[in-house]
């Protein structure tokens, strides 16, 4: 089908929530992809952060194919083999216990906050200014930005937000009755904001002393982008609850919800969760990570390209600061021109994002080098 053709019926027959760019994909390779007419594009966008080890990865499609002409879902009135073996892994990588799996990051979330009003018995929670945590009622409640959350209104559960990377702030606001506070540990959608060395650990403990539960929302720095396979991890830090979804399974819908608490029977499921399809793509995909060591190539790729774009801040006063870690990055800009320079970006043939209107953001897949960093920064230097 032409792209023409296909945008009509996009237009026709799609719920318009999305403002799409004028790019019709159809496939990828590695850290490329293509559109209709087999322009190539470079993909530092990674499908925001849900293609971890490159599109058409053969080791994953491989597992793909195999499971899914042996089962794709029998649903948990059963046992099955890959979810028991990605439940292992991920709390082997977590050094919590037990998962629940769902099929999204806005249901993780949903998971971890009935899973901390069950346990503590209580209904309120901290969140952080310029939060994400989803769209669905209760991680949107939990979520700042009031545009997404005003025409649904009211939300549930009762939230506080607080000043992120403002230990004092978070102090001021605890109280008797809350249950958890829910925190990224780098906020994404806010604009890739990396709090202070050290932040993340004062939260913990100021949880740990109020006897608060600490969840950890991992679903955008999560699956190895900053060189852990959790972002928490460079912190030394024992959450009650983290949430994981996005490029766990490279593309695959998965959602994890992890934790050492529990759930009593039947207090929540998912007819998808855990089936085999995911959990197969989920364990190819973890396997890929470690085998290749992309983690490490994350750290030593994401500071070359931060260099490349300190580099660049030289030459470009359009460039306030670069800011991420591993290959979570984002470029704050002295004007309102993300979007614009995305546009333009595409029709080089570069992949980016505006996280906000004066950010751009890099969420390439894991297996990027040196060479796809500087055809990138060439392309980025002609449009700045
Ligand atoms: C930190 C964070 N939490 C939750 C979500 C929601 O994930 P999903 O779109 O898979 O529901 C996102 C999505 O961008 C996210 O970045």
């Amino acid at each position: 089908m032409k792209a023409k053709k296909i945008i009509g019926l996009e237009k026709k027959y799609v719920m318009q929530t999305y403002t799409r760019f004028n790019l019709t994909v159809d496939h990828g390779i590695g850290c490329y992809v293509y559109d209709k007419d087999n322009k190539k594009y470079l993909d530092f966008l990674g499908g925001i952060a849900t293609c971890s080890v490159g599109h058409g990865n053969k080791d994953v499609a491989k597992a793909i194919s195999e499971q899914a002409k042996k089962l794709l879902n029998i649903t948990n009135l059963y046992y099955t083999e890959p979810q028991v073996i990605l439940a292992e892994k991920l709390s082997k990588l977590s050094g919590l216990q037990k998962c629940f799996f769902c099929n999204s990051g806005t249901e993780a979330n949903e998971a971890a906050i009935k899973l901390a009003k069950k346990v503590t018995k209580k209904k309120k929670f901290i969140a952080f200014e310029h939060s994400f945590h989803g769209r669905t009622t209760a991680s949107l409640a939990l979520t700042w930005k009031e545009k997404y959350k005003e025409p649904f209104k009211p939300l549930s559960p009762d939230v506080v937000f607080v000043k992120y990377n403002d230990i004092n702030a978070l102090e001021k606001a605890i109280t008797d009755d809350i249950a958890a506070v829910i925190i990224e540990p780098i906020q994404g959608e806010a604009g890739v904001i990396v709090p202070d060395k050290g932040y993340l650990k004062k939260v913990e403990q100021l949880c740990h002393k109020n006897n608060i539960l600490l969840i950890i929302d991992e679903v955008q720095s999560g699956n190895g982008k900053t060189g852990k396979f959790f972002a928490y991890l460079h912190e030394d830090i024992k959450p009650d609850i983290v949430t994981i979804a996005k490029g766990l399974a490279n593309g695959v819908p998965i959602g994890v919800c992890i934790s050492n608490l529990d759930f009593d029977k039947s207090q929540h499921a998912s007819t998808f969760g855990g089936n085999n399809l995911s959990c197969a793509a989920a364990n190819a995909t973890i396997d890929y990570i470690l085998k290749n060591k992309l983690m490490e190539n994350a750290v030593k790729v994401g500071n070359y390209f931060m260099e490349k774009l300190n580099g660049l801040k030289k030459k470009c006063k359009i460039i306030k600061k670069v800011k991420g870690k591993g290959l979570m990055i984002g470029v704050e800009l002295n004007e309102n021109k993300a979007k614009e320079i995305v546009e333009k970006c595409l029709e080089k043939g570069l992949i980016i994002n505006n996280a906000t209107d004066n950010v751009l953001r890099f969420l390439p897949p894991l297996i990027i080098s040196k060479k796809e960093v500087d055809k990138a920064i060439g392309i980025l230097k002609g449009v700045l």
